[in-house]
């Protein structure tokens, strides 16, 4: 934060800011015009070629100033600088140094408007712009940690996926399309985290890593015994997810992704809106993609027998609203296209899991 200095310095009417913070607050915003078009052109050309909008963002951190020296309040600034080193990282540009310069920069910019006995002003003013500067190495230094690990975790996803894929050939693109459908889903309903919806739909069947290959990949129809081994595979899911600490939805959705809207489900036999929404999502589109593909047991069936399976179990085995919004998708004319090519990205190679088109996380 801002340094404290002790001395003499004058304190304002309010008795609460320093009539030096006033005084730069009044300097700013009365010539935030010509203050902006200075800074801008102190700045190193370098910089302003490679930063096209950096006009706009130091004028908004001109105002921002100006909160800050009238009410101490630094939220504003936050705002400015999250943004010019989101805006920046996403053009790839080095962040750490020419950024540092450009923010120095404004001490040249409000000079000429300080008066020449107004060492206070001088020196608050380079105190806000260190704290400007460390505010965005923090903000810098907490994307790229934040990226770095959305990385790992994305790969550590992608790997448990493989090795699910590797397991069960069947089972081979069904991961991608159940997530991909999901995802489609939840952005009709006005899913907010339609991240989520994905990353359950690609790690709903994880679980079956733990079932045994005699039941797993048993051709021909289970046994009673074996079908009560398959059902384990979500309880089994959610216990692989947790160490990993995924969002808790994601987890609840791998768990719940066998129950019914009619309470006739598993594990647990829930009903209606008391099976977790992600869960209901992924159950539709788990069950039109399991339908429409071959499984160890039977044939694929169309698309066609695939949606009449659907609607008519609306309301009896998926949730009546999101059927409704998976029908939007599924009879868009393009849907069809659409999941063959994401099996086909599968087919082509596992590394092709992870293009950032089929990747679940927001990229900067
Ligand atoms: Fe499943
Ligand atoms: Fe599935």
């Amino acid at each position: 934060m801002m340094n404290q200095r002790s001395g003499d310095r004058t304190i304002s009417a309010d008795g609460l800011r320093p009539s030096s913070h006033l005084r730069l607050a009044e300097i700013l915003g009365s010539h935030r015009d010509e203050i902006g078009a200075a800074w801008l052109a102190s700045v190193g050309e370098a910089d302003r070629v490679q930063s096209p909008d950096l006009d706009r963002h130091l004028n908004a951190l001109i105002g921002a100033l100006v909160r800050v020296f009238q009410r101490g309040d630094w939220s504003d600034v936050q705002l400015v600088i999250d943004g010019l080193v989101i805006r920046r990282a996403s053009r790839g540009l080095d962040l750490e140094h020419d950024l540092q310069r450009a923010l120095l920069a404004g001490r040249h910019a409000v000079k000429p408007f300080l008066d020449d006995d107004s060492t206070d002003c001088e020196e608050d003013l380079l105190d806000a712009l260190h704290e400007c500067i460390f505010r965005f190495s923090e903000s810098y230094q907490g994307l790229r940690l934040a990226s770095e690990s959305d990385r790992l975790h994305s790969r550590i996803i992608n790997s448990l996926v493989m090795t699910l894929e590797a397991r069960d050939p069947y089972v081979k693109g069904h991961s991608i399309s159940v997530a991909l459908l999901a995802q489609r889903t939840a952005q009709v309903m006005g899913f907010v985290e339609q991240d989520h919806a994905y990353l359950a739909g690609l790690l709903h069947d994880i679980g079956k890593v733990g079932i045994p290959d005699h039941v797993l990949l048993k051709p021909g129809r289970p046994t009673a015994e074996e079908w009560a081994i398959l059902k384990t595979h979500p309880a089994i899911g959610a216990r692989i997810l947790r160490p990993i600490r995924l969002y808790p939805e994601v987890v609840g959705a791998v768990l719940h992704h066998h129950e019914n809207w009619d309470g006739t489900g598993y594990p647990y036999g829930l009903s209606g809106s008391g099976i977790p929404r992600l869960a209901r999502i992924v159950r539709v589109a788990d069950s039109f993609h399991a339908i429409t593909s071959s499984r160890v047991f039977r044939e694929s069936r169309s698309v066609d027998e695939a949606i009449a399976a659907i609607t008519g179990n609306r309301g009896r085995l998926y949730d009546p609203e999101v059927v409704d919004a998976f029908m939007k998708i599924v009879e868009s004319p393009n849907a069809v296209d659409e999941l063959n090519m994401a099996s086909l990205q599968i087919e082509l190679g596992d590394a092709s899991i992870e293009r950032s088109e089929w990747g679940y996380l927001p990229r900067f």
